[in-house]
């Protein structure tokens, strides 16, 4: 047990009262929904765990700090996006790969904006929103670079695992189920 997987539950309870983004389903049920996909398609351990926090810098970090929220009033020089600010407060926790997935889940959207036809119109519109503050779609440079990454996969299925989790009223499996699961995770 740490004082970090103690913190991370207690602020994954409280985003059972936090709309995800502009979405439908509460923070809590998105992750919920995300790391459940995972480990129901199949997913390792670290890759579960980077999908149950992928959002963490939405809900465990001072919103005032974060640059790509809906409230654009917060975004300004000193800011930083969810996905850098989430996968920095974890780095010292978790395996570097979890931390990595969670910093890229942002670019994987982006990434797969510019190779995926159709991808773009899929997205709902406040993750189009946000889009524009993480940098816009890739560009083909920026695809060629990101696409020689070895956990490039892993990124890409997080980012659409994350976009499925958005499920008004899907039954998952509760906090309490994984918090064992966190807990061995968010230990290093
Ligand atoms: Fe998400």
């Amino acid at each position: 047990m740490t004082a970090m997987a103690d913190r991370l539950l207690a602020a994954l309870a409280g985003s059972a009262a936090r709309r995800y983004g502009g979405e439908v389903v509460s923070e809590l049920e998105h992750a919920l929904q995300c790391g459940e996909l995972a480990r129901d398609r199949g997913a390792d351990e670290e890759l579960q765990l980077a999908c149950l926090l992928h959002d963490v810098g939405r809900y465990a970090i001072d919103q005032s700090l974060v640059a790509d929220t809906l409230e654009t009033a917060h975004a300004g020089a000193a800011t930083r996006g969810h996905h850098d600010l989430g996968a920095d407060l974890l780095a010292p926790w978790v395996p570097e790969r979890v931390a990595w997935c969670i910093r890229m889940h942002a670019d994987a959207k982006r990434y797969l904006c510019a190779i995926e036809p159709g991808y773009f119109d899929r997205l709902s519109p406040a993750s189009r929103h946000t889009l524009r503050l993480q940098g816009g779609v890739m560009s083909p440079a920026e695809v060629a670079h990101f696409a020689e990454h070895r956990w490039l996969r892993d990124a890409v299925a997080l980012r659409r695992w994350d976009d499925e989790a958005k499920v008004v009223g899907k039954p998952t499996r509760s906090l309490e189920d994984w918090a064992p699961f966190l807990r061995r995770g968010v230990s290093r």
